[in-house]
């Protein structure tokens, strides 16, 4: 009898149902608590003769595995289904919490903070959406001159009258630069994070907008040897002790005279390779001593002053740093490309 007892058990927990927590709880009850039916079943095993235990014993745990294996069942279903919020388990722990990682150019920008901070300089900050004022002409970019066209960005508002009325997204930072010299006086040692924007195709080495650090230095006797030892400090605490550096002119409205700065190639160390072109350089910055005109525009004596000043994109030490070989991931938001970047800092 104690048998057909624990098959009749055994094909009503087979079919046992739930649509919630509750009912699920009550089942368990039922059958699997200490006052449930398995378990006077079991308290029942003791008046089963001897030599019919090993059959009633194995059947008695079919009994308890095949309740306890539906009870889970019925469990993930609840949690699973589309209005599993009834099965919400509250109590369940919310760790590990996946954390993510830092953006490449953020990690990059901060090394590059980190180096001129330790030199000195502070950071100074200014708006995206800018003024012709601060972006060209105190820039000393004349209003027709074809410098501008070195620069082509995006107009928010043009003012056929006045062009230095006209708004537009900032095509360097260094209209950070003119917003500080206007207001204070030298000394002034800045370096000027941020995004700015150019009309340019979005290809693989090209985009709309990017990264740049423009750094500016201001005070009596500021020379060019200032200008080169600082470069070349920044190389080296970036890219390594043994990196060298070059300076070719060239030119910028704002700096004369001006130069592109190059460093010898971390890759292959400057023997020529794919990644230099086979020159053993690599071009990284901009930079020059600041135009005398610039300085009086901006309110700063130039008899009495002088400055350098150099600009450098994120994205380029980036891609010199971590080989990326196209601009447009970093923008992406690709999981899979950003993730490459957990073990650094
Ligand atoms: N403003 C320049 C640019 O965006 C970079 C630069 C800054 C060059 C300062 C020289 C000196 O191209």
């Amino acid at each position: 009898m104690i048998l057909d007892k624990i098959e009749s058990l055994l094909a009503e927990v087979k079919e046992m149902k739930a649509s919630n927590a509750e009912e699920i709880e009550a089942l368990r009850l039922k059958y699997l608590s200490k006052k449930g039916e398995i378990n006077a079943v079991m308290a029942d095993f003791r008046n089963v003769p001897a030599d019919q235990k090993k059959e009633v014993g194995m059947k008695i745990n079919e009994l308890k595995q095949t309740a306890l294996e539906r009870l889970n069942a019925l469990r993930d279903a609840i949690e699973t289904s589309e209005d599993g919020d009834q099965g919400l388990d509250l109590t369940r722990t919310a760790y590990p919490i996946k954390l993510g990682t830092r953006h490449p150019l953020t990690i990059v920008k901060n090394e590059i903070i980190d180096i001129f901070s330790r030199m000195g300089f502070v950071l100074a900050d200014g708006p995206e959406a800018e003024d012709d004022l601060h972006v060209f002409t105190k820039m000393n970019f004349a209003a027709d001159h074809p410098a501008r066209d070195m620069q082509d960005t995006f107009f928010i508002e043009q003012n056929p009258n006045d062009v230095t009325k006209n708004i537009l997204l900032r095509s360097h930072t260094s209209s950070v630069q003119a917003r500080v010299m206007e207001t204070s006086q030298p000394p002034i040692r800045i370096i000027c994070p941020g995004r700015v924007y150019r009309n340019e195709a979005i290809t693989a080495r090209a985009h709309c907008f990017f990264h740049q650090i423009e750094g500016l230095y201001i005070d009596k006797n500021v020379s060019f040897t200032d200008l080169k030892q600082v470069l070349l400090t920044f190389a080296r605490e970036m890219f390594g002790a043994d990196t060298k550096i070059r300076l070719r002119p060239s030119y910028f409205p704002f700096t004369e005279p001006s130069a592109e700065m190059d460093i010898s190639c971390h890759i292959c160390g400057g023997k020529g390779c794919g990644f230099c072109k086979h020159t053993g350089w690599v071009e990284i910055l901009g930079c020059g001593m600041v135009d005398p005109n610039v300085l009086e525009l901006c309110g700063i004596d130039s008899k009495v002053y002088t400055g350098y000043a150099f600009g450098l994109g994120v994205e380029r030490i980036t891609n010199l740093k971590y080989q990326v070989s196209d601009l447009r991931m970093f923008s992406e938001n690709d999981v899979r490309f950003l993730e490459e970047f957990e073990g650094a800092k």
